[in-house]
Formats: C-alpha cells, sequence, structure tokens
C-alpha cells in the first residue's frame, strides 16, 4: 500500500487511490477552471507522495515553496541563478535524488519558459546512471507548453515546448514522469496532453474544454454536462493509476499553504469617496528619481576642487608609516603589490570584510610592512577601487569626481558602481552581468541586477537601451554617457 497514496474519497465517502508506481510509467493530467482546486490537488499528491518518490515542482507562482519547511524540498529561486548554474542545479537534483522546487515568480512569462526549460532539458540530459525515478509535477502547463503562438517569441515557446514535449512524451525512459495540470485543454499543446494516460478533470465551463475532457475520460457527450456542475475540489478521475472507470472524488486536505491564498472574504477599508480619493491621488511617499539625462547641470568648478582635495587626503599611502626603514613610497608600493595579489586570487569577492582584512595585513607583514596604518572601512575602500579596476595613477580629473560621487553609494554597492564608473570614462563597455555579480561578491547574476536596478532607481546611474538594442550607460550626476554595443 505504500506506493498508493489517497487522494480523498469518492460520493460514497471510501477513499479514492493514486498508485504513483503505475503513475511513473502512465503520466497525469490535471484540469480544470482557475479556482476548480488544481494546485490543492497538485499539493496533495506532493505531499502524500513525499516520502515515497522524488520531485521536481515546476512552480510558476512560487505557490509551492511552502512544501519546504514541511517537507524539506529545496527551493531553487530562478530569478536568481544564470543558465549555468540552473542547468548545474538540475543535474545535482537528479544525482542526489532531491526533491525541488523551481520558482518561478520572480521572472516575467519569458525568463520562466526560459528557465523552466532550461532545467527541465538538464533534467532530461543527465546521465543514465542519475536516471532515478521522479515526478516532474508543471502547474500552469499550458504557459509551457501553448497550443498556438502568443506574445512570446517565437524561439522561447519553441525551446519551451520542446523541453515539455520531451519530459512527456520520452522522460519515462529516464525515469521522469509529467504531471501537468492546465486551466485549458485548448491551450494545452495537444502532442503534451496525449502523453498521459490518467486524467483529473475538475470543474470544466467552456464547452470546448467540457468536451476534450470528456472524451479523454471516454464519458459521452451527453454526459459531459457533469464536469460543469463540478464543486470546487471535486475531481473525475480515470486512468491505469486511478481506476478502470471514471471515479468521482473529492481531493482531501492537505498541511502545507499556497503562498497566494486569499482567505475569505475581505470587509472594504473604512475610507471611502473623498477620503479614499485623497489617499490614491497623494504624492508619494519616496518620489522615484528621474535624472534627466540630457540636462545635466555642469559640476561647478570649486564643488570639483574641493571634491578632488577629499579625494587627495584618501590617497592610498598611509598617514604615519611607523616602519623607520621604509618610506611611504615603499609602504605605498607594498600596499599596491598585496592588493594586486589578493584581487586576482579566485573567489575573493566573496569572503567576508574581516577576513580580507586580516588576511590583507598578514600579507603586508610578509612583504615586510608591519603597519600598513589604516582601519578597516579605510582597507575596505581601497579594496573596492583596487577590485573596480581603478589605477590609482590615473590622472584624470573625472576619476576624482567619480571617486567623490561614489562617497555617497551604500558601501556594498561601491565596488560595482566604480566599476562602472571607470569604464565609462574609459570608453570601454559597461562589465556584462557576471562580472558586475562577482565584484558584487554573489553567484547570482539576477542579484547583480537587482543591485544595477538599485543604483539606477537611486539616479546613479542611466541605462538606456534603444530599438536597435544598443545599450548605454550614464552617470548623470557627473555629466557622463558612454554608449556600448
Ligand atoms: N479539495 C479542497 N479542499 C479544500 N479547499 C480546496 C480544495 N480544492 C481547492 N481548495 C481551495 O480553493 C482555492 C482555489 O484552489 P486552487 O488554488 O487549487 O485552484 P486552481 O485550480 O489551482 O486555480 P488557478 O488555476 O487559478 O491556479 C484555494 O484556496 C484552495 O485552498
Ligand atoms: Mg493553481
Amino acid at each position: 500500500m505504500q506506493n498508493q497514496i489517497d487522494l480523498g474519497l469518492d460520493r460514497a465517502g471510501a477513499s479514492v487511490y493514486l498508485d504513483i508506481e503505475e503513475l511513473l510509467a502512465t503520466r497525469l493530467l490535471v484540469q480544470g477552471n482557475s479556482g476548480s482546486g488544481k494546485s490543492h490537488l497538485l499539493r496533495r499528491l506532493i505531499e502524500k507522495s513525499a516520502g515515497v518518490v522524488q520531485q521536481i515542482v515546476i512552480d510558476p507562482e512560487g505557490d509551492f515553496v511552502s512544501l519546504a519547511e514541511t517537507f524539506g524540498h529545496v527551493v531553487i529561486d530562478g530569478s536568481a541563478y544564470s543558465d549555468t548554474e540552473i542547468m548545474r542545479l538540475a543535474a545535482r537534483a537528479r544525482e542526489h535524488r532531491a526533491s525541488v522546487v523551481l520558482a518561478l515568480d520572480n521572472l516575467e512569462v519569458e525568463g520562466q519558459m526560459r528557465c523552466a526549460a532550461t532545467f527541465l532539458a538538464a533534467l532530461f540530459d543527465a546521465p543514465d546512471r542519475h536516471w532515478y525515478p521522479a515526478l516532474v509535477i508543471v502547474d500552469e502547463a499550458q504557459m509551457f507548453a501553448p497550443s498556438a503562438a502568443g506574445d512570446v517569441s517565437d524561439d522561447v515557446r519553441k525551446v519551451s515546448l520542446a523541453a515539455m514535449t520531451n519530459l512527456m512524451c520520452r522522460g519515462r525512459k529516464r525515469g521522469l514522469a509529467g504531471v501537468i495540470a492546465t486551466q485549458r485543454l485548448a491551450k494545452l499543446a495537444k502532442n503534451v496532453a496525449a502523453e498521459a494516460s490518467n486524467f483529473l478533470m475538475g470543474r470544466t465551463f467552456l464547452d470546448i474544454d467540457m468536451v476534450r475532457a470528456a472524451d479523454l475520460l471516454g464519458m459521452e457527450r451527453r454526459q459531459a454536462e457533469q464536469i460543469r456542475d463540478l464543486d470546487r475540489g471535486d475531481f473525475l478521475g480515470l486512468g491505469p493509476a486511478i481506476s478502470r472507470r471514471p471515479v468521482a472524488v473529492r481531493i482531501g486536505a492537505v498541511q502545507t499553504r499556497a503562498k497566494s491564498a486569499v482567505a475569505g472574504l475581505t470587509p472594504p477599508p473604512l475610507a471611502a469617496g473623498e477620503d479614499m480619493a485623497a489617499l490614491l491621488h497623494a504624492p508619494p511617499v519616496e518620489p522615484p528619481v528621474q535624472p534627466d539625462l540630457y540636462n545635466v547641470p555642469a559640476p561647478d568648478a570649486a564643488t570639483v576642487a574641493a571634491l578632488q582635495e577629499r579625494i587627495t587626503e584618501q590617497k592610498i599611502a598611509p598617514k604615519s608609516c611607523p616602519e623607520l626603514e621604509l618610506s611611504s613610497e615603499e609602504a605605498d608600493a607594498i600596499v599596491r603589490t598585496v592588493l594586486g595579489e589578493m584581487i586576482t586570487e579566485e573567489g575573493c569577492t566573496y569572503l567576508p570584510p574581516a577576513t580580507l582584512f586580516q588576511d590583507f595585513t598578514v600579507r603586508c607583514r610578509m612583504h615586510g610592512l608591519k603597519n600598513p596604518g589604516m582601519d578597516a572601512a579605510e582597507f575596505r575602500r581601497i579594496f573596492s577601487r583596487a577590485l573596480a579596476g581603478l589605477d590609482e595613477d590615473w590622472s584624470d580629473e573625472r576619476v576624482g569626481r567619480l571617486l567623490a560621487l561614489a562617497e555617497t553609494v551604500p558601501e556594498d554597492l561601491v565596488t560595482i558602481f566604480l566599476a562602472i564608473g571607470i569604464a565609462v570614462i574609459a570608453g570601454d563597455p559597461c562589465p556584462d552581468e557576471e562580472t558586475l555579480a562577482i565584484l558584487y561578491g554573489t553567484r547570482s547574476v539576477g542579484r547583480a541586477r537587482k543591485m544595477l536596478e538599485h543604483l539606477e532607481r537611486s539616479g546613479l546611474i542611466v541605462v538606456r537601451t534603444d530599438f536597435t538594442g544598443r545599450r548605454s550607460v550614464a552617470i548623470p550626476q557627473l555629466g557622463l554617457t558612454q554608449s556600448t554595443a
């Protein structure tokens, strides 16, 4: 009985079971209108089979991340990783038979499709020694395998559809069993739907979907009407893993909750009429900064001089050099050598600042500089500048102004801000997102992108992409613009 999981009760009050072993060979298609209870059904299936089989959930709404707490699923935020990282994570999930939830709710539709396709393809391409049985549960499957071209680009639709077709048509041999749910059968690619031999059909209003559902259940057309009358949470099931004849099942309770569950009715707020109008028209608490790229006031000369003076005070050279035998130039040279060594070491940006500072002082000592004459904050400043690729001998007044502006940037963003600024001044292309991610000290390109957006929102940089795809980066407060391909 361990392979039989209890879905819920039939109309006579008897349990209806789903045979997981059979399901692995014969796949499952769930259909029902929005609110009919598909996600609830998938959750019941996942929870009940969690101890029996590996589960991989493709979750467009981020609804299933709550499985992690109770059942230990590993949540993968699709927006936080690059293509290669997503592929590696999928391959690892196969290798270690990890139950995972690929949460796609932070991505736009195209991103969701691309990420899911990359992940599914990597599951599919795993070497045969990793072909362990796993359920691959895809909610809102019509999005990943649409029956017709939609708003997304053809390329994206093709890769996503190919990944879903592979999963449903050729996955079984590799141990992958598709369990897919859709709001509308008519919107799901036919070849993807056709590969499932088990069906659970919930409340369906549109005739075209109702008739297709009835056909799949082997019901006569005149019986199809009953699919319209099903209550939320009620499904008609059929297939080798469920029952040989259509059986009605009321899906049982679940332990975890969907993130997007709205709890019943909520009375409208007390404010109404003019009060509500005033609330809607109130000025934003933090007005968005919209720097005008083409109308940047020229910095006044006095300010520039003052800023340069501040920069000069922050020179790398220690303010006082305790070693009698070392001149300040020699100490300065050691500091530069040590910084040069540190920044070329792979992974240095991922280390905590305290560890880096300790490493720095030890290395200085090994080079004969007992006290580099700076505290951790000062070290962080020069380390950021070195990482960003700043040549301290570069005498350009724009660099001075950039460094002064960097003083106003939140500490964790200084390195990427400087790296962009230096590229803009030097006329080089803006560093790509992967480089910026490393400089920021994260392995997540998505995170780096968020940091860039933060810099943009703060008005520190402006990134523009024209219709030919050319990007330009500007630092409006310095009046600097750089076009990049
Ligand atoms: N069998 C059930 N028992 C109790 N509550 C249920 C049951 N089925 C569904 N619900 C509740 O009904 C609501 C809608 O269900 P669910 O989110 O599963 O619908 P859905 O078909 O996935 O809709 P959508 O297509 O919009 O995602 C949820 O709040 C869910 O908790
Ligand atoms: Mg749902």
